[in-house]
């Protein structure tokens, strides 16, 4: 995968951007990444608060030939990627993949990923927005915050160069939506499935406003959180947010 980097000091979202250009006709590969974030998009409608030389943001334009069901998992596989490049690192570090795709390093989240599909037909484009807690020093985030996310220098005890982080960051991602695009999540559930930090915890989520709560179970290879329910029926869920449940501290 050839990558072409544009980067720019300082931006309202990158993803917002990003998705502009793709509409414009951008290519394939074309990267994004911004020093300042002024109105940076978090999921679920919430902001992603990052600070210059601290923090790396950055979105990425993927234009798959393939239907949109399954391009909704490449979601998944953005956490797979960033996971892969942070364990790298980082060794001895505890990185996971939190379902859908935050990753998290010894249970706190450390990286953010935000994707969003536009177009459709044959000209579908995925834009993948990430960030990455680089340099930052936690104790400067709002309290609810701090409480539960960490940074690359926190957990290896290091400083790190925000564009080496990108490097590793793009090479796994290259490598692993070459492998998705031959065959989807396939070659990334060995990594899945020891990475993925809801198996066997308890886990309690909203479906359609509906509470939903049970043990995770793994994710299927088309991207679903599998949920062991209390009758011991095992639900796909393939969209939401998933927190601890049962009294383990909501993350
Ligand atoms: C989340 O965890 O809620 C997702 C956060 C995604 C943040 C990144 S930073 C680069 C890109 N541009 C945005 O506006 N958001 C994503």
């Amino acid at each position: 995968m050839e990558w072409g980097i544009v980067r720019v000091k300082e931006t309202g979202s990158t993803n917002a951007d990003l998705a502009e250009m793709a509409r414009n006709g951008a290519p394939e590969g074309l990267v994004l990444v911004a020093e300042r974030q002024t109105a940076g998009r978090g999921r679920q409608g919430r902001t992603w608060l990052s600070r210059p030389g601290d923090s790396l943001c950055f979105s990425l334009l993927l234009r798959p030939t393939a239907e949109p069901a399954k391009a909704a998992s490449l979601s998944i596989l953005a956490g797979v990627a960033v996971a892969e490049a942070l364990e790298g690192l980082m060794p001895g570090v505890a990185v996971s993949v939190k379902w859908p795709n935050d990753v998290l390093a010894n249970d706190r989240k450390i990286c953010g990923i935000l994707c969003e599909m536009g177009g459709g037909g044959g000209a579908m484009h995925v834009i993948v927005g990430i960030g990455v807690n680089v340099n930052l020093d936690t104790a400067t985030l709002p309290p609810e915050v701090a409480a539960t996310a960490t940074s690359m220098r926190r957990e290896a005890g290091r400083t790190f160069e925000p564009d080496a982080v990108l490097s590793a960051l793009l090479e796994a991602f290259g490598a692993r939506y070459g492998q998705w695009l031959d065959a989807g999540l396939a070659s990334s559930m060995p990594f899945l499935d020891a990475h993925d930090w809801l198996r066997g915890r308890p886990v309690a989520m909203h479906l359609l406003n509906e509470p939903l709560s049970g043990i995770g179970r793994g994710i299927s290879p088309d991207g679903a959180l599998l949920l062991e329910t209390a009758g011991g029926t095992v639900a796909e869920v393939y969209s939401g947010e998933a927190h601890l449940g049962l009294g383990g501290q909501a993350r």
